[in-house]
């Protein structure tokens, strides 16, 4: 009989899921660490650690186990994209640069996303920086992607490198949240939103940790709404999360459309007329939302998310009135320049009496 060698691929993945599954801080560390040396003499090296990994393999299933031809497929798949990832990270080599490309699709706190195009189709890849980078960081993406492939509306990773250190996903068309316009808001159907509340709820039995920013979040006026950057509970996101909190999280995430990361300062009676359009669509938005999660949702589960909806819908409808009616726009600014005033007078006072300036809250 002959014996074909497993693919270095293949190795990777079963070491992968191997530390994933049983090996915790350094020691899972240092069998990522030594990921790409696999194939000269195996990523997992210390006779203890050996043991329980072939043990591992043997309980498992070897490559049935789907943690194991899970990432052997998305370690495989990598080889397609290699070449034109290796020619962005080149266009890429300047850091400050980096968002200044013309592929550059979005960021978050730990990674930048480019457009790619292979065989005929785009793609978006993930490069992450700083901790982010570490192959343990990696597969957590590549574990989250094993978890959530083919959930409609879920971000979809179909390529990932370790020694990369990066990931490959299906391109989610339309913007973040964060980006839309009141004009985009509306367009937003309920059978869109009950798509949105069944991703969420699909996601919560296969128990993935959503990531609830406005960032994460895309919208398409055809294609409705898209999740990204989710993640399979571990270490420090180790909770479960909560059906009822996480639907209800979506209020937050929908009243920020349009407003998030607005600086508060400088802003003309027009900027916050603006926003009270912005903020009277959100609203629309989530009492339609409030609906479709009362008929999807029941007991405990349903009172939880009513709960976040209703002090949300509470809140977010005072701010877009105000913000709507000229009259307590121009007494926002008034107050707002009130305290800006006094805020200056405080430090003037403080440098004159030669007291270090000491007050965070200014
Ligand atoms: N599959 C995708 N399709 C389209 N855009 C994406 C995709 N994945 C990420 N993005 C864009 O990249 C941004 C950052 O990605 P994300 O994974 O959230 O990074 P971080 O981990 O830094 O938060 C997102 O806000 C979104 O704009
Ligand atoms: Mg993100």
């Amino acid at each position: 009989m002959q014996i074909t060698p497993k693919s270095p691929e293949q190795l990777q993945a079963q070491a992968a899921a191997f530390a994933n599954a049983e090996l915790h801080g350094q020691d899972q560390a240092g069998v990522f660490n030594n990921i790409g040396a696999v194939v000269a003499e195996g990523a997992v090296r210390e006779p203890e650690a050996k043991q329980s990994y072939v043990d591992y393999l043997r309980q498992t299933g070897g490559n049935s186990n789907p943690e194991v031809h899970g990432r052997a497929d998305i370690l495989h798949k990598f080889q397609d994209f290699a070449p034109t990832v290796t020619k962005l990270k080149a266009e890429l080599a300047d850091p400050a640069a980096r968002r200044q490309h013309p592929d550059f699709l979005g960021h978050g706190t730990n990674s930048d996303v480019f457009k790619i195009s292979q065989g005929g189709k785009l793609f978006a890849v993930r490069i992450p920086f700083g901790e982010a980078t570490h192959p343990v960081s990696i597969d957590m993406h590549v574990a989250s992607a094993i978890r959530g492939k083919g959930i409609p509306h879920m971000e979809q990773i179909i390529a990932a490198s370790y020694e990369d250190g990066v990931t490959v996903a299906e391109m989610m068309p339309g913007k973040v949240i964060g980006d839309l316009s009141p004009e985009d808001v509306s367009q937003v159907t309920d059978q869109q939103l009950e798509d949105l509340v069944d991703t969420v709820i699909v996601a919560n039995q296969r128990d993935i940790i959503i990531d609830s920013k406005p960032s994460n979040f895309l919208y398409d006026q055809h294609q409705g709404f898209g999740i990204v950057d989710y993640h399979v509970p571990k270490g420090a996101v180790a909770h479960s999360q909560d059906l009822g909190v996480i639907v209800g999280c979506l209020e937050t995430v929908i009243n920020n459309a349009g407003l998030y990361g607005k600086k508060k300062l400088d802003k003309t009676a027009q900027d916050y007329l603006a926003q009270g359009r912005q903020m009277t669509a959100n609203v629309a938005v989530v009492e339609r939302l409030r609906g479709v999660v009362e008929a999807k949702l029941s007991g405990k589960d349903l009172s939880d998310a009513l709960e976040r909806i209703d002090s949300g819908l509470q809140r977010w409808s005072e701010y877009a009135a105000d913000y709507s009616d000229p009259d307590s726009v121009d007494k926002l600014i008034a107050e707002q320049q009130a305290f800006e005033q006094a805020r200056k007078r405080i430090i003037e006072n403080q440098h004159q009496g030669d007291t270090p300036v000491n007050a965070d809250w200014l």
